[in-house]
């Protein structure tokens, strides 16, 4: 590593937060971390042969891609291929042992003619997300297509919350997709399929919901299953801690390689957008937009310096990003701060933290766009037990 910027990933936080998850579904009929998009940035094999390790069964992805890398980094869950595919892709599907999730007839079709023998599906209902899935009407006609078919066996049925924020409440969005599953499950009973329908916001409104005894909300009237994302890594996209501790795995480091004595007047980067009022002193830091720090970051976001939070300055760079450090170097020695470690986000060794929401909130969007975000040139370092015990740590 000749950059000194990295994304630490510990791997001990991952298998915390999906341990915390088993102890508060002990019966879930299903429970599927997603590990797509290279498990949200964190580095897709060694997030899911520690998942696996601790007693994942199955493991979600989108691309077929994606669970073939899986499997040739040795996973041997059962890996769910979320996005859709072609006849090319289901031969590939089979052969490598992936699992199908069907959102339409073409894909149904694509399987049959490929199968020498049944295949295990997942068939995917669009109960108002409007991008993949049948139509919860369609679900007789499957049912019969799927019955007694010697080339498909379905194994589960799905929908996905496209407002899980509000399925505490028992009339929000969430609530009315669940209802509408409700009439998928009483067709497909036969075949006795498990039922998965929860995604992090999901999963975590059903612990308030349970806390708040709503045993006639549409989240308690099912065993639904588990497909938790985000709250895997260890954020909670509902903000309340006290529903499932969790711990955040991700922190993206770098450090402070030069530095510049400014005086007032002098500007900062492209276009001159910042201006030293008073004499500055200015740290360089080797990452960029380049690296998924979003330039829309630049004059607003923060990050940890010394034990102290410090202004991005000027107009963020490529490879490069500037700081306003002068009050944190202030009566000491520059000499002092050379190679200093800096925080993008996460926690530095003081347990001060800078989370990865607050720069979703600088940059509008959302924590997972940010933690994807995380470029594939900065390497990923797995510390805790689980990186030695994977022999993945550095
Ligand atoms: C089908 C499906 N299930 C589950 C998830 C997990 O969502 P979250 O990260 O909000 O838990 C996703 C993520 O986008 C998804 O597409």
């Amino acid at each position: 590593m000749y950059r000194r910027t990295f994304a630490e990933i510990n791997l001990d936080h991952i298998a915390h937060n999906f341990e915390a998850l088993k102890q508060a579904f002990p019966q879930a009929p299903f429970l599927c971390p997603m590990v797509k998009a290279n498990a949200y940035g964190h580095g897709d094999v060694a997030v899911a042969r520690c998942l696996e390790q601790v007693g994942a069964k199955h493991l979600g992805v989108c691309l077929i891609e994606e669970g073939l890398l899986l499997r040739r980094g040795g996973v041997k869950a059962e890996i769910l291929v979320f996005r859709g595919f072609d006849r090319e892709g289901a031969e590939q599907m089979i052969q490598h042992n992936l699992t199908p999730v069907v959102a339409s007839w073409d894909q149904l079709e694509a399987i049959q003619e490929v199968a020498k023998k049944a295949v295990g599906i997942h068939l995917k209902f669009n109960t108002g997300m409007n991008r993949l899935g049948f139509h919860p009407e369609e679900a007789q006609d499957l049912f019969e297509a799927c019955w007694q078919n010697t080339k498909i066996r379905v194994q589960g049925i799905l929908t996905h919350l496209y407002n899980g924020e509000d399925a505490a409440d028992a009339l929000g969005d969430s609530a009315e997709q669940l209802m509408g599953m409700e009439h998928v499950i009483s067709v497909f009973k036969p075949l006795n399929p498990v039922v998965h329908t929860l995604n992090s916001s999901g999963i975590l409104s059903h612990l308030a919901a349970r806390a708040g005894k709503q045993t006639s909300h549409p989240l308690m009237r099912v065993n639904w299953g588990l497909r938790p994302g985000l709250m895997i890594y260890g954020y909670n996209p509902l903000n309340d801690p006290k529903l499932l501790p969790l711990k955040p795995a991700m922190t993206l480091k770098s450090v402070a390689s030069t530095y510049r004595e400014l005086s007032a007047g002098e500007v900062v980067s492209y276009g001159g957008t910042w201006t030293a009022r008073k004499e500055s002193v200015i740290a360089v830091v080797p990452i960029g937009y380049a690296d998924g720090y979003h330039r829309i970051l630049s004059n607003k976001a923060q990050v940890l310096f010394a034990g102290q939070r410090v202004p991005v300055v000027g107009n963020i760079c490529m490879d490069f990003l500037m700081l306003d450090v002068t009050e944190a170097v202030k009566n000491k020695n520059l000499k002092d701060f050379k190679d200093q470690e800096i925080i993008l986000f996460g926690q530095d060794h003081e347990g001060q933290v800078l989370s990865p929401e607050e720069l979703a909130k600088h940059a509008q969007t959302i924590t997972w766009e940010i933690l994807t975000s995380v470029g594939e040139r900065v390497p990923r370092v797995y510390t805790g037990s689980w990186a030695k015990k994977l022999g993945v740590e550095i």
